[in-house]
C-alpha cells in the first residue's frame, strides 16, 4: 500500500475535502462475538485488533485527527470481568502497537478521566503520550473513561479554578478547557453497529459534525468501509446554520 500513489488510494475521494478530524464510536463488539458463539471479551479483542488497519487507512486517506471511543464513563456499569478485560486489552494493545505507531508518526493523546484507571494503565498511557508527543503524521485521541458531559464539567471546573470572570466565559474559553483543546472540532462522526445515538461522545465538539451510521459491526469495519464513510461525508452539504451558496 505504501508504494501506491496517493490519488490511486483515494479513488473517487476529493483529496481537498477529507475531514480533518474523524470520530469513531466503535460499537458492536458484543454482537460480533455473540454471532460467533464467542465471549464478549473475544469480541473486544477482535475489535482492538481491527484498529491497526483502520488507523493505517485513515492516515492514508489524509485524516489528520482520529478520535476513538474506547470506553465511556457509563461502561463501568458492565459486569466487572468485561470491564477488566477491556482495561487489560487497552494496556496490551498499546504495548504491542506502540513501536509501530511511533515509527509511522502517530501521536497518541488520551482523552477522558484517567484518574479512575488503574496505575499500570495510567503509566502506559502517559508513556505513550510522552513518547509520541512530537509525531505529526496522524493524531489519535483515545477516549478512555470518556464522557462528553464529564468533559464539559471538567472544563467548567478548570475555568472556575482559573478565577475567570463570568463575562469572560464564552464558547472559546470552554473549548480551550476541553480535553480536545487545540484541536479542530470533529467534521465527521462514524458509528458502527447501527445505533443512531452519540452515547455521550464529544457532545460539545460534535455540534456541527456530520453523523454517519453503518450497520457493520466494529470488528468487521475495514478500510473500504471508512472509504464509504468519507465518500458519504463528501456528498453532504454543511451549512452551519447558514444558507447554501447560490450555484
Ligand atoms: C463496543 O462494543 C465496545 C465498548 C462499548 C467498550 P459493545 O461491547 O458495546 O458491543 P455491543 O453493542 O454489545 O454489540
Ligand atoms: C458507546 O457504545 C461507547 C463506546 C463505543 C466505547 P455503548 O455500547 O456503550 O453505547 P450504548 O449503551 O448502546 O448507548
Ligand atoms: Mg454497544
Amino acid at each position: 500500500m505504501d508504494t501506491e500513489p496517493r490519488n490511486k488510494q483515494l479513488g473517487d475521494l476529493d483529496p481537498a475535502r477529507i475531514p480533518a478530524h474523524v470520530g469513531i464510536i466503535m460499537d458492536g463488539n458484543g454482537r460480533w462475538a455473540q454471532a460467533r458463539g464467542l465471549s464478549r471479551s473475544a469480541g473486544h479483542r477482535a475489535g482492538t485488533e481491527n484498529l491497526r488497519r483502520v488507523l493505517q487507512a485513515a492516515g492514508e486517506y489524509g485524516v489528520r485527527i482520529l478520535t476513538l471511543y474506547a470506553f465511556s464513563t457509563e461502561n463501568w456499569t458492565r459486569p466487572r470481568p468485561e470491564v477488566l478485560a477491556l482495561m487489560v486489552l487497552a494496556r496490551t494493545a498499546l504495548a504491542r502497537e506502540i513501536d509501530e505507531l511511533d515509527r509511522r508518526g502517530v501521536q497518541i493523546r488520551i482523552i477522558g478521566r484517567r484518574e479512575a484507571l488503574d496505575a499500570t494503565l495510567r503509566q502506559a498511557l502517559a508513556a505513550a503520550e510522552e513518547r509520541t508527543r512530537a509525531n505529526r503524521a496522524l493524531t489519535v485521541n483515545i477516549a478512555l473513561n470518556y464522557g462528553g458531559r464529564a468533559d464539559i464539567v471538567d472544563a467548567v471546573r478548570a475555568l472556575i479554578a482559573s478565577g475567570v470572570r463570568p463575562e469572560d466565559v464564552d464558547e472559546e474559553a470552554i473549548g480551550r478547557h476541553l480535553s480536545t483543546e487545540g484541536q479542530p472540532d470533529p467534521d465527521l462522526i462514524i458509528r458502527t453497529a447501527g445505533e443512531m445515538r452519540l452515547s455521550n461522545f464529544l457532545l460539545w465538539q460534535a455540534a456541527y459534525a456530520e453523523f454517519y451510521a453503518t450497520p457493520i459491526l466494529w470488528p468487521d469495519f475495514g478500510p473500504e468501509d471508512l472509504y464509504q464513510a468519507l465518500l458519504a461525508y463528501q456528498a453532504r452539504r454543511r451549512r452551519f446554520g447558514g444558507l447554501d451558496k447560490p450555484a
